[in-house]
């Protein structure tokens, strides 16, 4: 983890790289570097997922798969996705070592643009890889400079010949909690029962530029104003709506950013997520509200598009289970804790067996560049995998 901590280093100690940059390049060209050492055989999909198989002594049984991402947030840390990852890597060498050869074969995936901050929407590979998200519409997504998921692929080499998605017989994910539970309740596994559903949007608000000195008050059409009143409005409608519901505006651009201009023009961005698709609908619902009355008719525009829609995802009771029988039999204290993030095993949850192991950070703290995690706590979630591919591989 520190190896790759080192790609895309940042100077408060945190890591930035972005999905399909030549950062995530070098740090998927060290990931094989690995998985070739250990005598995986290894694919690469159209969308750029990167699967290392670990032959099993049963051909006709299904792989048990694990993995996560590599891709980072802007200013994001050494753990999220990575650690999931390299968890994999450990239980595949600690076999290699231990010269065990399981009945399944094991699979050990690196997911293409979990986190969604260069192209929207997050968790692409696992969503095309399971077809929930067309690969056709994802490889024409653009980021902010307008390059495509296709050309960046290409770009850095990745764009694979396999056609993605194949029959997974279970499927685990290693990841830090990324928020403050296990650390406040002192435990050291989370057994991950579900994860929350999500919706995305991007808004476009529509104002005219004017001239800051001359414009009387009750004259402007100010598109930031009208974002900022939304920006307020979206924190309340989370706050309001309780049951561990969230909503957050993470990125604006402002047009044209002049002090003495008015501005013309805002993106935006909003999320919601929660526990029931009940709840994200009464979100959206509030949101439209919102929208609708910060326009003062005729002033402003505001257009509304969603962009990724997440359905909350209970993940397979009997893989739960199989997670918290390995944390019991290693004696690791443990318990049920709900995703408030989103990670590639709810796309595969929606496809075939899957369940999540989490594990304490610092300070509950992630997407932040100081996050970081307990070697033993680290220690205690890959061993809680290893014993559960082991677990599932011989079932
Ligand atoms: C991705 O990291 C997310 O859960 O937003
Ligand atoms: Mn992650
Ligand atoms: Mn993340
Ligand atoms: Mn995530």
């Amino acid at each position: 983890m520190m190896r790759l901590a080192e790609i895309g280093a940042t100077a408060r100690g945190g890591v930035c790289r972005l999905a399909l940059t030549d950062l995530d390049r070098v740090a998927r060209d060290q990931f094989l570097s690995w998985v070739r050492e250990l005598g995986c055989e290894i694919s690469i999909d159209t969308i750029g997922n990167i699967v290392a198989r670990r032959p099993g002594a049963d051909p006709a049984r299904l792989p048990v798969m694990t993995g996560s991402h590599l891709d980072t947030q802007p200013t994001g840390g050494k753990f999220d996705g990575v650690y999931g990852v390299m968890a994999g890597l450990e239980v595949m060498r600690t076999l290699n070592d231990k010269g065990i050869r399981t009945a399944a074969p094991l699979e050990l995936v690196v997911w293409t643009n979990e986190e969604g901050t260069r192209f929207s929407p997050i968790m692409m590979g696992s969503g095309v890889f399971t077809g929930q998200l067309s690969l056709d519409d994802m490889l024409k997504k653009q980021d902010r400079d307008g390059v495509s998921v296709q050309s960046a692929l290409a770009a850095i080499g990745y764009d694979g010949k396999r056609n993605p998605g194949h029959p997974v017989g279970a499927y685990f994910e290693a990841h830090i909690e990324q928020g403050p539970i296990l650390e406040n309740e002192g435990i050291s596994i989370g057994v991950v029962t579900g994860a929350m559903g999500q919706r995305w949007y991007d808004i476009e608000v529509i104002g005219l530029e004017s001239h800051a000195g001359t414009t009387p008050m009750d004259s402007r059409r100010d598109a930031l104003l009208a974002a900022s009143r939304l920006t307020v409005r979206v924190n309340e409608i989370a706050l309001e709506k309780g049951g561990n519901t969230r909503s957050t505006v993470g990125y604006m651009d402002v047009h044209p950013n002049s002090r003495n201009s008015i501005p013309g023009r805002v993106h935006l961005t909003v999320e919601f997520r929660g526990p029931e698709e009940n709840m994200l609908a009464a979100m959206e619902q509030e949101l439209n509200q919102a929208c609708d009355r910060y326009s003062e008719p005729g002033k402003l525009d505001f257009s509304i598009r969603r962009v990724a829609d997440i359905k909350p995802q209970p993940f397979f009771p009997p893989l739960v289970d199989v997670v918290r029988n390995a944390a019991q039999e290693l004696s690791y204290t443990h318990m049920e804790i709900l995703s408030g993030a989103g990670h590639d095993a709810v796309y595969m949850a929606k496809a075939g067996p899957a369940a999540m192991i989490f594990v304490p950070c610092k300070d509950g703290l992630s997407h932040n560049e100081l996050e970081d995690a307990k070697k033993e706590d680290l220690e205690a979630g890959t061993n809680v995998l290893l014993r559960s591919m082991l677990c599932a591989a011989e079932m």
